[in-house]
C-alpha cells in the first residue's frame, strides 16, 4: 500500500539526485526519488521513507518487485564468495550450462543453444551479428517503424522510436516497415524493386511493441512477413527483451502467434540478457562473438534462473493472464482515458495529448503511483507479476483521481516533481 512521509521528492532524495545530475554521463533519470533497500511485492521504498506502488516494474526488469523471499534466499547462498563475476565466455561457472538448459527449457522446441551476455542492447548486437554471419552478402537489415531495439550503435541503427535517440549518430543501413498490416506489401515491394532475398542480413520485430506504443502486431502482419521471411530464407528475429519471459501471459510474446523465430533476445526480466536460437545459427569460429562479462556472472545468472523457477512454480504466466485482465477492465472503466490495450501484464492507455499524459504520471507519482510513459501519448501499466487485487484496485483508484484532476483547465503541478520526472521522455 502506497505510504508517503514526505513531498516528491523528499529532501534526502533531492539532495543525491541533485548530486548525480551534476556528474551523471547520461541523463534520463525517470523519477524523482532515490530507492532503499526495503519494500515488498509490488511496492518500493525511497530514503526518505515513502513507499510507492510501482506499476512500471523498473521497465519491465524488476518481475518478482521488491525483497521476493525466492530472490532473497539466492543473494543469501551468495554471500562471502568472490569474484562474483568471472570472463564467462573465457573461464567456465556451472551457472552458465544450468541458465542455457533453462532457457531452451522454456523455448520453442529446436531453439537448443543461447549466448549469453549483458544487456538488452548487445544481445540484439549479436542476434544481428549470427545472421550477418550466415549471409556474407547482406547489405541491409530491417526493422519496423517505432521501433526500439536498444542504444548501442548496432541496435540503434534498428531502433525508431524516437530521435532523441540517434541524434548524432553514424547508423548502418536499414529499410523499415510501417506497424500494421501494410508491412507484408511493403517488404513484397522491396523484394521486387529493391534488394535480393539475400541481400537482406534479417527482419527483427518486436511481437508487443514496447518503448514506441505498447503497439500489438496484428495477425496478419506477424504471420505474412514470417512467411516471406521462411519463402526466401531470411533469418527472422524476435525482440523479447521487454515482452518476453511471461509478460504478455506466455513466455515469449511471438508465442501468441504460433511462429517461431530463427533467433529470439531476452533480457530484462531474465536478469542478464542472451540470444536464444538452433546451435546451427551460432558462429563457431573462435572469438567470433564474445565479451568478458557474458555467462560469467553468478549472481545474476542465479537471480535469473530463480525467476524463471519461480514464474513456473507460482503458475505466473496464468496469474499475468487472470489478473492482466482484471487490470485491463479496471483501466477500460476509467473515465477520460483511451486506447486501454494488451496482453497479460503488458497494458497501456492513451491520454488525448502528449501534455495529458505527462501531467497523469507526474500526478499519479505525486501520489505514489509509478507509471512509465511510451509513444507519443501513452501510459505503460507493468507491475510486477506478483502484484494483488488490493493493489491494483488502488493504484486503478490513484489514476482515475489524476486523470480528473489533470483535466481541469486550473490545473498546475505543484511542488518541484515536475522539474524532474521525465514522463514519455527517456525510458526503453
Ligand atoms: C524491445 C527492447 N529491445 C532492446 C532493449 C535494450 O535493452 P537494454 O536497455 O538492456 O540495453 C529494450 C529496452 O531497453 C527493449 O525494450
Amino acid at each position: 500500500m502506497i505510504r508517503l512521509k514526505t513531498k516528491i521528492p523528499g529532501p534526502k532524495s533531492l539532495k543525491i539526485i541533485k548530486q548525480l545530475k551534476k556528474r551523471n554521463g547520461g541523463w534520463s533519470v525517470s523519477y524523482p526519488f532515490v530507492h532503499a533497500p526495503g519494500g515488498e511485492g509490488a511496492c518500493c521504498e525511497d530514503i526518505d521513507g515513502n513507499r510507492f506502488l510501482d506499476f512500471g516494474s523498473q521497465i519491465a526488469s524488476n518481475p518478482l518487485g521488491y525483497n521476493h523471499p525466492g530472490l532473497l534466499e539466492v543473494l543469501r547462498s551468495y554471500q562471502g564468495s568472490t569474484p562474483v563475476k568471472f570472463a564467462g565466455q573465457d573461464f567456465v561457472i556451472r551457472e552458465h550450462l544450468d541458465m542455457i538448459e533453462k532457457l531452451a527449457g522454456i523455448a520453442p522446441k529446436g531453439l537448443d543453444s543461447a549466448f549469453l551476455i549483458n544487456s538488452g542492447a548487445e544481445a540484439v548486437e549479436n542476434a544481428i551479428k549470427l545472421c550477418m554471419r550466415k549471409r556474407p552478402g547482406t547489405k541491409f537489415g530491417i526493422s519496423v517503424e517505432r521501433a526500439f531495439h536498444g542504444r548501442t550503435l548496432g541496435a540503434l541503427s534498428l531502433t525508431n522510436s524516437s530521435r532523441a535517440h540517434k541524434r548524432g549518430y553514424m547508423r548502418f543501413p536499414m529499410l523499415r516497415l510501417p506497424f500494421g498490416d501494410r508491412a507484408v506489401e511493403r517488404l513484397e515491394t522491396i523484394l521486387e524493386t529493391e534488394a535480393y532475398p539475400e541481400e537482406i542480413g534479417f527482419i527483427i520485430l518486436e511481437h508487443f511493441q514496447g518503448e514506441g506504443g505498447y503497439r500489438i502486431p496484428p495477425e496478419g502482419m506477424v504471420k505474412g512477413l514470417y512467411k516471406i521471411a521462411k519463402n526466401n530464407k531470411i533469418p527472422y528475429i524476435s525482440d523479447e527483451i521487454q515482452a518476453g519471459m511471461g509478460r504478455t501471459g506466455k513466455w515469449w510474446a511471438f508465442q501468441h502467434y504460433g511462429v517461431v523465430p530463427d533467433a529470439f533476445t531476452s533480457g530484462k526480466a531474465l536478469q542478464v540478457a542472451a540470444v536464444v536460437a538452433n546451435h546451427k545459427m551460432f558462429p563457431y569460429e573462435k572469438g567470433a562473438i564474445s565479451s568478458t562479462w557474458g555467462g560469467g556472472h553468478t549472481i545474476d545468472l542465479a537471480m535469473g534462473m530463480k525467476t524463471i523457477e519461480i514464474i513456473k512454480k507460482q503458475k505466473l504466466l496464468e496469474r499475468n493472464r487472470r489478473m492482466g485482465g482484471y487490470l485491463l477492465s479496471g483501466l477500460k472503466d476509467i473515465e477520460g482515458i483511451q486506447n486501454q490495450r494488451g496482453r497479460g501484464m503488458m497494458l497501456a492507455f492513451d491520454m488525448p495529448t502528449r501534455k495529458r499524459r505527462d501531467d497523469v504520471i507526474i500526478e499519479c507519482a505525486r501520489n505514489g503511483l509509478l507509471l512509465l510513459g511510451c509513444g507519443t501519448q501513452g501510459i505503460r501499466v507493468i507491475p510486477p507479476f506478483v502484484i494483488e487485487k488490493e493493489e491494483i484496485d488502488e493504484g486503478l483508484e490513484v489514476i482515475r483521481n489524476a486523470v480528473k484532476a489533470t483535466s481541469r483547465k486550473s490545473f498546475r503541478h505543484s511542488g518541484k516533481i515536475h522539474d524532474f520526472i521525465a514522463c514519455g521522455r527517456s525510458h526503453a
